[in-house]
């Protein structure tokens, strides 16, 4: 599919950040597959809820969904599943994932600035997030906004022939807000 390339100023106006509804759950199973059908970015290769079990996570007060919708296509997904216990709900895992041709347009950055907010206001002081050594792009991404390594696991993942490190970044609220 060719898709026209946008200046920021346009994606800015086309292109609305909101937190997702229930009804979304289609949207983002389909935004999120797609990403994943590119092998490279994202562990899984198949989304592990169906649309029923979407809407369940989208229920769920303690993980946060923001979309990026593009005249009614959700483009974008980005998550923080807060930790579900006593001695990590201090803490979020973020997740994110833009649809190829929407990418480098500042849609990741305004999604994870949002999320990012919203995990203060929820109290949660520190938020994790884990990319592959690969993805250079988004370990760029992720330290214009705060983040920073905090460790690294070797030759976790194996694509195709090539052994990749996990990369373990963090944001601590407190510091950076
Ligand atoms: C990684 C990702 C979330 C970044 O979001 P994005 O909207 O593409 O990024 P932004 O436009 O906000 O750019 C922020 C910074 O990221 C880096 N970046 C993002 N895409 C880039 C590209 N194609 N080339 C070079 N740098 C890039 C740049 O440093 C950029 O800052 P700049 O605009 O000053 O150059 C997005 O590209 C994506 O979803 N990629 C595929 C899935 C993925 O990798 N998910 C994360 C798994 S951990």
């Amino acid at each position: 599919m060719l898709l026209k390339k946008r200046l920021p100023e346009q994606v800015d106006q086309t292109v609305a950040i909101r937190r997702a509804v229930v009804s979304d759950a289609k949207g983002i199973i389909y935004c999120m597959q797609s990403v994943m059908d590119e092998k490279i970015y994202l562990v899984g290769e198949y989304y592990m809820f169906t649309e029923r079990g979407e809407q369940e996570r989208l229920r769920n007060p303690d993980d946060i969904t923001l979309v990026a919708e593009d005249g009614g296509k959700i483009v974008g997904v980005a998550t923080l599943q807060r930790g579900s216990h006593k001695k990590n709900r201090h803490t979020g895992l973020l997740g994110i994932a833009i649809t190829s041709g929407y990418r480098h347009q500042g849609i990741g950055t305004r999604l994870i600035s949002e999320i990012l907010k919203i995990a203060t206001d929820m109290g949660i002081e520190k938020v994790n997030l884990e990319v592959f050594s690969t993805n250079t792009n988004a370990i760029e991404a992720y330290k214009k906004l705060g983040f920073f390594i905090e460790g690294v696991k070797k030759g976790q993942f194996r694509i195709g022939s090539l052994d990749v490190d996990d990369v373990l970044m963090t944001r601590y609220s407190r510091s950076n807000n």
